[in-house]
């Protein structure tokens, strides 16, 4: 058949003919393979090859596991099913299936380390069939990533439930990909944490980074010095035996712990009960406020190195993990400057400034985090050339000082780009590579010491309610930017995943969606009508939180660890996928050159929804004090709907807007780019777009 049609097609059209036509079909097949990747899969597997047909989900399914085997591959495999069956409805049971008989065999070569460690191999195979599916992995680590893919790929399909025929061998590029949560600041319930944990476990992080001390509370049981969390806790901490049930938990899904204990500063609830360690006079209390705070320990006492070894003795008992967060950061160096002994000491020892004191200070730690088995890691400050070369550099200020401390022969990994309470959209996290900007030009073993990357859950203006939605579902794209080759970081293609795995987090158990409806209904109130809330809704979806560390600059009375986090800026999402969504029609109907009806039909009847909703909200911000915090902003969005309204006027004349015309919206525009109750107006940009096109711009013929 083919043959026949190359033989005519030569005949009618020659060789050269033929030749164009191949090019023209290989570059169509390439384009639509660039487009879209076929399957919702999140992270992206570093190998897929789809095959033909699909394997039919349904009761009867059923999993065995060969080879090497173990109780926790066991749980997996339940857990597995379970999710199975929570994720399709079907009643999938527990069944004990004999090998020959099971939809999906799982073969595991050999066990993992006890303890898990950086680097082990966590690579798996997952081949499917029509007629079964087999998943192979070197150790469990591999099988517990290789079950989640599974489960991505199972969906409805037109005659039934289905997972597409596949091939996938799979393996992280990043060692390293962790997820921080700062317990500290606001203490977050163990139920919110091992759901994090499924998270983590569904896009494949390996690290959970628990920030367990800072200023504002000291969250674990010490049972050698007790009045650490008895005086600086509020009462809020985690005992001993539930942190082993956690590392447990996390152990289950492939995640190694790491406990962070930052020293020398950041530890004013550490000094509520020892003040004895601080090198200011005291009395200290928790501290309420946020930002960097002047009490450090004094880094010239024998007292406070015997007290450290102690507290630290008893840690590195209680986590198994090799490494050891010593925090490190943002020691402003005050309370040193102003204690005469500390300058005394400091010139008795050839110590120019605080930053070598510090360095003495680490010096002292490592020597003491190594004597109980660990390795030291700490942020960026902890890097001095005179320490030794097994600590690790974790990057919060950028490449620049991971890719120097590589070049030295340290270890890092990044987290400047991936602090996900500066409310930046998944595509600038997703952006962001460990191994971009200074550590481009890093030779293959100098970038070999850069593990990987963590995302940082700050914890200021989060609490057990919202902290799903201000890590979900951005901190997927930044697990894929840590598991997929590089070369994977089309956003759009992101986003979409992204959308469907942020559903399928939701069947996880996570929160991050429906907390929104929870939290805006009590803003509400209950004298709330129906459209009163659906008006509510319309505006709060184009909102977003100020970005960045404005958030505290903003706010109308200094925040602190007890101000209430009921308003609409703690409710909406950090980035708003109706904006973005709306952002994109405006980009399709501009590169049109704004001839697309249906696309300003769309836009039309968007923006008359906006311009009316200010009168349907207006009642309810009578009656809710938190409702009438966001009456100026719901203004705002009639008044953009109006200067878009105007916009698509202009063009459906098919003659350029006057420039006196354009130069009034746009300063009508910039008035509404300002924050106003901590909330961002997000189309602002995408209508000055629209006025700048019609207004002589691309809707007639310029370049957007
Ligand atoms: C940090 O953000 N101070 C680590």
């Amino acid at each position: 058949m083919v043959q026949d049609f190359q033989q005519n097609f030569v005949h009618n059209f020659g060789w050269r003919g033929f030749l164009l036509l191949f090019l023209f079909a290989l570059l169509i097949l390439k384009s639509i393979s660039a487009q879209q990747p076929a399957l919702n899969l999140l992270p992206i597997p570093a190998n897929i090859q789809p095959g033909a047909g699909s394997l039919r989900i349904d009761s009867s399914f059923s999993a065995a596991l060969t080879g090497y085997t173990e109780p926790r591959l066991e749980r997996a495999a339940e857990r597995f099913l379970q999710q199975l069956a929570r994720q399709t409805a079907l009643p999938i049971g527990r069944k004990a299936a004999r090998l020959a008989q099971a939809t999906l065999v799982i073969h595991t070569d050999h066990p993992s380390k006890e303890i898990q460690e950086v680097g082990e191999d966590e690579s798996y195979v997952l081949e499917i069939t029509g007629g079964g599916a087999k998943l192979a992995a070197p150790n469990p680590l591999g099988i517990l990533h290789g079950l989640q893919t599974f489960l991505q790929l199972v969906d409805v399909s037109s005659d039934g439930l289905a997972a597409p025929a596949v091939m996938i061998q799979d393996k992280p590029r990043f060692p390293w990909r962790g997820l921080m949560i700062d317990s500290a600041r606001h203490f977050i319930p163990l139920e919110v944490i091992r759901r994090n944990l499924d998270a983590m476990e569904a896009v494949k992080m390996n690290v959970f980074h628990w920030h367990l001390s800072d200023n504002q509370g000291f969250r674990i049981e010490s049972k050698r010095l007790p009045k650490l969390h008895e005086m600086g806790s509020d009462g809020l901490f985690y005992t001993q035996e539930e942190i082993r049930d956690v590392i447990a938990y996390a152990r289950d899904r492939g995640i190694r712990m790491v406990p962070e204990f930052d020293v020398p500063g950041h530890s004013t609830a550490w000094f509520v009960a020892h003040p004895e360690l601080a090198s200011g006079p005291g009395p200290y209390e928790i501290e309420r406020r946020w930002g960097v705070f002047d009490p450090a320990m004094d880094p010239t006492k024998e007292t406070t190195y015997k007290f450290l070894d102690e507290f630290i003795g008893e840690m590195a008992k209680l986590f198994p993990d090799e490494f050891f967060h010593v925090g490190g950061d943002e020691v402003n160096g005050k309370q040193w400057n102003a204690n005469n002994q500390i300058q005394e000491f400091m010139r008795a020892h050839g110590l120019k400034n605080n930053q070598a004191l510090q360095a003495y200070f680490n010096k002292r730690l490592q020597a003491i985090v190594g004597k109980h088995s660990k390795s030291m890691i700490g942020w960026d400050e902890i890097f001095d050339p005179s320490l030794p070369k097994d600590i690790t550099i974790h990057s919060w200020r950028g490449q620049a000082s991971l890719a120097t401390a590589a070049k030295q022969g340290y270890r890092g990994l990044l987290s400047n780009g991936y602090y996900l309470d500066l409310g930046w959209p998944a595509a600038r996290h997703y952006a962001v590579d460990p191994v971009s900007g200074d550590a481009a030009n890093l030779s293959p073993e100098e970038k070999q010491r850069i593990l990987g990357g963590e995302s940082c859950m700050w914890a200021e203006y989060v609490n057990a309610e919202n902290i799903d939605s201000r890590i979900w579902p951005r901190n997927a794209a930044i697990a894929e930017r840590l598991w997929s080759p590089a070369e994977v970081r089309d956003p759009a293609s992101m986003y979409a995943r992204l959308d469907f795995i942020s559903t399928r987090l939701e069947l996880l158990g996570l929160t991050h969606r429906t907390h929104h409806g929870r939290m805006l209904h009590r803003i509400a109130g209950a004298t709330a009508t129906t459209e009163e809330f659906a008006a509510l809704q319309t505006l709060t979806d184009q909102l977003e939180p100020v970005k960045d560390y404005t958030r505290e600059q903003t706010a109308p009375a200094e925040p602190t660890s007890l101000t209430p986090m009921n308003r609409v800026v703690d409710a909406i999402p950090l980035e708003s996928d109706a904006a973005r969504r709306f952002s994109e029609l405006v980009n399709r109907f501009i590169a049109t050159s704004c001839l697309d009806g249906d696309a300003a039909e769309l836009l039309r009847a968007q923006f008359t929804t906006w311009r009316d909703n200010d009168a349907k909200l207006q009642p309810l911000a009578q009656r809710s004090f938190l409702v009438r915090e966001v009456a100026a902003r719901s203004q705002d969005l009639s008044t953009l709907a109006t200067i878009g309204l105007a916009a698509l006027d202009a063009i459906a004349k098919h003659q350029p807007a006057p420039d006196s015309w354009k130069t009034r919206q746009l300063s009508a525009l910039d008035k509404l780019k300002t924050q106003k109750a901590q909330l961002l107006l997000m189309p602002v940009p995408a209508v000055q777009k629209l006025v700048e096109a019609a207004a002589g711009g691309a809707c007639f013929g310029a370049k957007p």
